[in-house]
């Protein structure tokens, strides 16, 4: 038994050298880079949505569980792993490189407003599929142990310009995204409200409301209400350009290939996803303003 147990060790000795961590970190950011070139293929050339919130229903869901512990249990993992790096003895690396401590922290931040606080505040309509979940978990334990490995064993390549660009460029990114995401998140309250009030059914006397009230006619798209305003003027989907330039600061700052996957493939996965709301959005409000982009103001 215990030569057997012998043989195993001289084994890993004698191999360990490819299969180490530096080669498992380089691997996942370069597999992840691969993952979003296919993510993004088959959403925009294809057109096949990722099955969750308005786009649920375009695969089954006779397998679902609530949306917000879906939620919860499938974002968790980033904060988690990112917090075992920063506290474990892994840790003492950032005493010399405080820069990394500082993207792992704002990776985690981020992670723990997604995660944990995000989901209070929402209002699904409907389950979504459990595989979703599920692709959703093996991502962010995926990207969690990329972000947390590679930020507390890699120096940084990049130099102070694109280090302190970078972290102006995330702040901005999150603002918008943040902001965005609540606005959008209050839009049925202030419909709800409105109707309750009795002039949300139409009959109201200025052209914002007539707006507001231009739902269709199908139930499903009858949840989703046109937003309008401050950012929205510009874009359909403030909140992933502004989650993409977020990471894309962050990718900056660090110069890693590690970061830059991860940039990447928010793109890749949030792209075609813009397109098909604003495509979505054109479809279903024929008011919908013509100037308005989907992703990135003024360009796309
Ligand atoms: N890094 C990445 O790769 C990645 C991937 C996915 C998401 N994210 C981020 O995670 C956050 C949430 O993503 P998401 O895809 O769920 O965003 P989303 O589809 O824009 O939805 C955000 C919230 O607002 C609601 N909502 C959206 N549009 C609405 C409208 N017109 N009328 C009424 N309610 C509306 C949604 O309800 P329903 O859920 O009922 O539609 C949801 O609760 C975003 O900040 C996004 O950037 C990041």
């Amino acid at each position: 038994m215990s030569s057997i147990f012998q043989m195993g060790l001289q084994y890993y000795h004698d191999n360990s050298n490819w299969l180490n961590e530096p080669f498992l970190v380089t691997f996942l950011a370069y597999f992840m880079i691969i993952s979003g070139a296919i993510t993004f293929s088959v959403e925009q050339f294809l057109k096949v949505p990722a099955a969750y919130g308005r786009f649920a229903h375009t695969f089954s869901t006779q397998f679902s569980i609530n949306s917000k512990v879906g939620w919860i249990v499938q974002e968790a993992p980033s904060f988690i792993i990112a917090v075992y790096y920063l506290s474990s003895a892994e840790s003492r690396f950032f005493n010399s490189n405080p820069r990394n401590r500082l993207l792992l922290m704002l990776f985690s931040l981020h992670y723990f407003h997604r995660s944990f606080i995000f989901p209070m505040f929402t209002k699904p309509k409907r389950p979504n599929p459990f595989i979703t979940h599920v692709l959703g978990f093996i991502f962010c334990v995926w990207n969690g142990y990329l972000q947390g490995a590679s930020l507390s064993r890699n120096e940084l390549s990049s130099s102070s310009t694109f280090y302190y660009l970078g972290l102006v460029i995330f702040w901005t990114g999150a603002i918008i995204n943040i902001k965005s995401d609540y606005y959008l998140i209050s839009l049925r309250t202030k419909r709800d409200r409105k109707i309750k009030n009795g002039n949300g059914n139409g009959s109201g006397d200025n052209e914002k409301t007539k707006r507001d009230d231009d739902y269709a006619t199908k139930s499903r798209t009858s949840d989703y209400i046109m937003p309008e305003g401050g950012f929205f003027d510009f874009v359909s989907c403030p909140n992933y350009f502004g989650e993409t330039l977020e990471w894309f600061g962050y990718a900056l700052a660090s110069g890693c290939i590690g970061q830059w996957a991860f940039a990447f493939f928010t793109f890749a996965n949030l792209a075609p996803r813009a397109v098909q709301y604003h495509q979505f959005y054109k479809t279903n409000f024929k008011n919908y303003p013509k100037q308005r982009k989907a992703y990135i103001p003024f360009v796309w």
